[in-house]
């Protein structure tokens, strides 16, 4: 039979409503999604500034995946049963049938970049950290969002706890360089062979309760018993006060492990407290586990900064040999909220050498390439060159904490000069046009404690 595919008949333009027209709606942020705005820039920068400068004294180098995995990925080395796999995911079928998923975390993008480029053959430790966007469809709220900025380190190919030692000290030392006082809370989840012993000393505890669970935990006692230890439900948390305790079970090695951090940890004299409630929500940890608190009753204080542990079985899971590893990250826009409740003022922008003011078409031609001829030279420059008036420039100037303004007018043109302004003290001098990078760097040399040039007596 010859049967026509249905007619698709092109539904008429909706002619928009005189209200519509007169008030288009705007296409708004997604929910849960965040803009990172201008104000709170410097912020970020600085967040990302310390880890760049912590992640480099530590030797840790950088490693940046795709946002888009094989959803795979993220259920073999996540896990089916988490929450993250579950319910949180954004995963499609691309446009050739692949199912994939936007990242939910990072640490199964590196373990799989660590074997799909070799790094099993480099001296390990192999040591990575990353800053990137990550995705988990959860319900939005202050400090927990759709699309979230983590950063991350990780030290794949080295078994022993002096490395998780290392790592929760960098997780301490990179919050002191930002001024923020934490807590650690430290745990081992042991050998997934020791957890079986324990989960099945979880679920008897649990049976003569579970009438007294949410509904959440009632499924994690089939499920993952583990994951009752970590609800937030008011009443599921008292019930895990009472509930037998990981450390109780673990075999000898993982105890001797357990033992080593912790000796490790004294003797840094670190704030960190034993949580036997620490699981993680991640079915890859074994062994050490960790989060990273705010100080307790400061605002802020009810959401973790982070968290990681040891993941020794991930890489095999996804296909290589065995290889022992460990890492943590943190949320940026959790610590950038807590930043903010912490500081007065975003830290201020750096100090201008030098701007770059003009008057009339000539000279904003000119100021034009002056700008760059100095920013080549190597000082920090600003300027306004669609501006006019030298008194609003030079307002801009001071906003920005110009050192000092280049004052670029008609008579200055004629003669070859230009004003170089202290704007500190308002004095003007008239320099060579050829010279202003000379001149400039002069004056700033003058100024540095120890200058080349002396000042003059
Ligand atoms: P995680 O605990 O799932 O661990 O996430 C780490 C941090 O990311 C959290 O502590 C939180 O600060 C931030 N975060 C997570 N979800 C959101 C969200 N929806 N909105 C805002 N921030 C969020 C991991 O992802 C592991 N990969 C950590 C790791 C690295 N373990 C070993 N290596």
């Amino acid at each position: 039979m010859n049967s026509k595919p249905p007619q698709q008949t092109a539904a008429p333009p909706v002619e928009p409503s005189a209200e519509e027209k007169s008030a288009p709606k705007g296409i708004q942020l997604l929910r849960g999604m965040k803009d990172i705005l201008p104000e709170d820039a410097p912020y970020w920068d600085q967040v990302t500034d310390t880890v760049r400068s912590i992640a480099a004294a530590y030797g840790f180098q950088r490693i940046e995946t795709p946002v888009l995995e094989e959803t795979n990925l993220f259920i073999r080395s996540v896990g089916k049963e988490t929450d993250i796999v579950e319910k949180e995911m954004f995963s499609f079928a691309d446009q050739s049938g692949d199912n994939v998923s936007l990242r939910p975390e990072n640490t199964a993008g590196v373990a799989r970049a660590y074997l799909e480029h070799g790094m099993v053959s480099l001296p390990q430790p192999v040591k990575l950290f990353y800053l990137g966007p990550f995705f988990r469809h959860n319900r939005p709220q202050a400090g927990r969002y759709r699309q979230f900025f983590q950063i991350g380190f990780e030290v794949i190919g080295e078994a022993h706890p002096i490395i998780d030692a290392q790592l929760i000290l960098l997780a301490y030392a990179l919050y002191r360089d930002l001024d923020l006082s934490i807590s650690l809370q430290v745990n081992s989840v042991g050998h997934p062979d020791c957890r079986r012993e324990y989960e099945k000393a979880l679920v008897d505890f649990y049976r003569t309760r579970k009438n007294e669970l949410c509904e959440d935990c009632k499924r994690r006692l089939q499920r993952n018993p583990l994951r009752l230890l970590d609800c937030k439900v008011e009443h599921c948390r008292e019930l895990a006060a009472d509930a037998p305790q990981i450390v109780d079970y673990l075999c000898d090695a993982d105890r001797q492990h357990f033992m080593q951090l912790l000796e490790y940890l004294d003797s840094l004299e670190l704030p960190y407290t034993l949580n036997p409630r620490i699981v993680r929500g991640l079915d890859y940890y074994s062994r050490t586990a960790f989060e990273i608190w705010p100080q307790e009753g400061e605002p802020g204080s009810q959401q973790e900064l982070g968290g990681g542990g040891r993941y020794d079985y991930l890489i095999e899971t996804l296909g290589g040999r065995p290889t022992p590893a460990a890492g943590f990250a943190c949320g940026i826009e959790r610590t950038v909220l807590l930043l903010k409740e912490r500081q007065q003022a975003p830290p201020s922008p750096k100090q201008l050498d030098v701007f770059i003011a003009q008057l009339g078409d000539q000279a904003r031609k000119k100021c034009l390439k002056l700008f760059e001829e100095l920013r080549r030279e190597g000082f920090s420059v600003g300027e306004s060159l669609s501006k006019s008036g030298i008194k609003q420039q030079l307002e801009i100037a001071n906003r920005r904490r110009a050192r000092y303004a280049m004052i670029l007018g008609q008579k200055e043109l004629v003669d070859g000069t230009i004003l170089l302004r202290d704007m500190e003290n308002g004095i003007q001098e008239v320099v060579d046009f050829q010279k202003t990078a000379l001149e400039l760097r002069k004056r700033l040399e003058r100024q540095k404690p120890n200058g080349l040039i002396p000042p003059p007596a």
